[in-house]
């Protein structure tokens, strides 16, 4: 099996003035020299200042979309470039409050992930069904077209990271079972192996995401392709966070 090394991210979302800078500082006092990957992507309005906290200690900081194009009369986006040049390693693409809230399609998700590739940016890609698809037996036909319509064909390990999220999970405290979990990443990883190859598809990390805390961690890490976690609310306090890399 291909050794891929875990990740925590955590998800801001709309969350975090300058005074929560504190938990990062509390976070790299703790988890600093972690050898797992950690990456937060708070509000573009943090990254900059959060990027400037995080030098030298092995947290990595990452945007929570970005505009397709390199520059432009897109008033109120931000470019892979801006990102990049605030501090930003990684973007999140395609969360599910994007393709929801702001209509993203699979396309646009391609586009963005595109122009995040380019800039050298490490694009999270989220893939994720709902509970009417879950419930109408769906799920993988929907993750399927998903990862077909939103992951580029120039996707390689170090440059994608696959996040598989049930809207249903998300904020809600419901989390996908383990028999859930390994079915759909089960899934992914053979759909990614036939798409990219051997090598690519064993290398390219899938993580979990929806309702992740503490105390559900280690069972979901225990699943053999979960390579790690996006997490939204439990992200957002050191101590919470700190928890979760523990259990990687
Ligand atoms: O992107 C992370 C996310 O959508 C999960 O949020 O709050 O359920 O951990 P949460």
């Amino acid at each position: 099996m291909t050794d891929r090394r875990k990740l925590a991210a955590g998800n801001w979302k709309m969350n975090g003035l300058g005074a929560e800078l504190s938990e990062i500082e509390a976070l790299i006092a703790s988890h600093g020299a972690a050898s797992s990957e950690l990456l937060i992507c708070p509000p573009a309005t943090l990254i900059e200042r959060m990027a400037r906290v995080a030098e030298g200690s092995a947290l990595q900081i990452g945007g929570q979309d970005c505009h397709a194009a390199a520059s432009g009369a897109h008033t109120g986006d931000t470019s892979a470039a801006m990102l990049r040049d605030a501090g930003a390693s990684h973007v999140i693409l395609g969360h599910s409050e994007r393709r929801a809230g702001h209509r993203e399609s699979d396309a646009a998700v391609r586009a963005k992930t595109e122009a995040a590739l380019a800039e050298g940016l490490v694009a999270v890609v989220c893939v994720g069904e709902t509970l009417e698809e879950r419930e109408a037996g769906r799920t993988l036909e929907v993750i399927a077209s998903q990862l077909d319509g939103s992951v580029p064909d120039a996707a390689t390990a170090e440059t994608v990271v696959i996040a598989y999220e049930p809207v249903w999970a998300i904020g809600t405290g419901k989390v996908a079972t383990t028999t859930e979990i390994t079915e759909v990443h089960d899934d992914i990883r053979a759909r990614l192996v036939a798409r990219f190859g051997d090598e690519v598809g064993n290398g390219m990390r899938v993580l979990y995401g929806g309702s992740v805390k503490p105390g559900n961690a280690a069972e979901i890490f225990a699943v053999e392709n979960v390579d790690g976690a996006l997490v939204g609310g439990a992200s957002l306090k050191a101590a919470d966070f700190g928890g979760i890399i523990a259990a990687l």
